[in-house]
């Protein structure tokens, strides 16, 4: 039962992606742990919460990945034995990760894993690249526009004590794409 049962889901899924996707949630792991950390939140909610929070896209779904998601990530952590108060944490987690306005992540783990989904987008920025080349067939105007749409995004997820270094490295992304 587990950390490792879930991490054995999530490597098999990995199997059947593109690889953006392992670089994806293994930086959104490392980040949630890091922050969770720095800021005193539930460690063990925020690791499992990011190893599961794109389930459903890992498993094929797009739409509402988030809602679809946290229902997914209860079945898996009721099959592993886990308590529904850590249920419900995680699943809140998975519901609240997402840019969708309905809902804004309200606790502190909530927002960490929000938080760490976002900032990785600029710590793997040249894999996010790549993906976005491949998703908008080369067109690189397209591209540019979609990764600065993608990352004034991320930026509105990330934690206000983060805010000012990403938006640093948000006005580097633009430089690097002559996007200024
Ligand atoms: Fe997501
Ligand atoms: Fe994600």
């Amino acid at each position: 039962m587990g950390i490792d049962n879930i991490k054995k889901i999530i490597f098999d899924l990995f199997e059947k992606n593109d690889p953006f996707w392992k670089v994806h949630v293994l930086a959104v792991v490392d980040n949630s742990i890091r922050l969770a950390k720095r800021f005193d939140a539930d460690v063990e909610v925020c690791e499992v919460s990011a190893w599961l929070h794109d389930i459903a896209k890992l498993e094929g779904t797009r739409e509402n990945h988030h809602v679809i998601g946290s229902k997914r990530a209860e079945e898996i952590l009721i099959d592993e034995g886990y308590d529904n108060v850590f249920i419900e944490k995680v699943k809140d987690c998975i519901l609240y990760h997402s840019s969708d306005k309905k809902y804004v992540p309200r606790t502190l783990e909530e927002k960490i894993v929000a938080c760490a989904d976002a900032t990785c987008h600029f710590d793997t920025f040249l894999e996010f690249a790549v993906k976005f080349l491949e998703k908008y067939d080369y067109d690189y105007d397209i591209v540019k526009n979609k990764i600065i749409i993608k990352f004034e995004k991320s930026l509105d997820k990330i934690m206000p004590e983060l805010r000012d270094e990403y938006e640093k490295r948000f006005e580097a992304v633009k430089l690097v794409l002559g996007k200024d």
